[in-house]
């Protein structure tokens, strides 16, 4: 089996645990192959995109702030990526840069695995926040069967245009959700709650952040205290990594690898 160069580009990326998922994936799979974290400045994406292409990578995750500019840089676009209007994940063929997004399916997947037998299908859905992750998990909500779907967001336009582009709902209020997303990035790496109005959740709705450093954040210890079903950001991380090694080599990712380095 000839070694698999992998990358994830973002700025900064010192932070990103990619590294180390990929890398016990790939030991654990018994794989030839290395992933290296390179820190590409905006202004650097498409020389450091096609570089790795050009130096027969087989492909590479993409993270803050790039997610969106890297559209500009694939030359075939996954379907849902299109929809997202966000890539994370890219494929290097011979003569093509294909970019993917396994966000939204990481989410569904991380959150079938917290609650077990539990469905968005037919449920309200109250997203926080409206930048790529939020575009992701809101049109993976829409796929997944949500009745409703209702987006916050500090800015409010990008509230509005993304309720218009997922066919949201600009009245649902906290009242109305069975499931409480945060896709913001407040909680990461402080202890501020993007969430204050509990007395308004119905009791049983769930809470789910994307943040998951820490992997207990304020907002799922409020939500605990309360009695929600809570989940944090580690399993969709663990979960959208195992979809780009489907991605890239085609074959059944080390789903439970991918889960404990995550945790580690
Ligand atoms: N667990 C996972 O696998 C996973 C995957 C993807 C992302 N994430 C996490 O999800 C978070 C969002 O990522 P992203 O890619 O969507 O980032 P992004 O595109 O930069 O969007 C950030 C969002 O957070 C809001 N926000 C930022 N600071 C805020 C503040 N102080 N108060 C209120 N709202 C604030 C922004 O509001 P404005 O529109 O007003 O700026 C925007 O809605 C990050 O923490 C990221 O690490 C986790």
């Amino acid at each position: 089996m000839t070694e698999a160069h992998l990358a994830v580009i973002g700025h900064p990326i010192a932070h990103s645990l990619s590294p180390r998922l990929h890398a016990a994936a790939l030991i654990a799979a018994a794989r030839p192959g290395h992933y290296a974290a390179f820190d590409v400045k905006p202004e650097d994406l498409g020389p450091a995109v096609r570089g790795l292409a050009a130096l027969g990578f087989v492909g590479a995750n993409v993270t803050i702030p790039h997610k969106e500019a890297v559209l500009a840089h694939c030359d075939r676009l996954d379907p849902g990526a299109a929809a997202v209007g966000a890539v994370n994940t890219l494929k290097f063929t011979e003569n093509a840069i294909h970019g993917f997004n396994t966000d939204g399916a990481g989410f569904l997947a991380a959150l079938a695995d917290a609650l077990p037998g539990w469905s968005p299908a037919g449920r309200g859905a109250l997203l926080l926040g409206a930048g790529g992750a939020a575009r992701a998990v809101a049109f993976a909500l829409r796929g997944a069967g949500a009745r409703r779907i209702g987006i916050v967001n500090r800015t409010p336009a990008r509230a509005a245009a993304l309720l218009a582009a997922v066919g949201g709902d600009p009245a649902m209020r906290p009242e109305d959700a069975d499931l409480l997303v945060n896709c913001t990035s407040v909680g990461m790496g402080t202890g501020e709650s993007p969430f204050a109005d509990w007395q308004r959740l119905r009791p049983g709705c769930v809470v789910y952040d994307l943040v998951y450093r820490p992997a207990e954040t304020a907002l799922l210890a409020a939500a605990r205290a309360r009695g929600h079903p809570a989940a944090g950001g580690l399993g969709m991380l663990a979960h959208q990594a195992a979809g780009a090694w489907r991605i890239w080599f085609g074959d059944a990712p080390p789903v439970a690898v991918f889960l404990e380095a995550a945790r580690a």
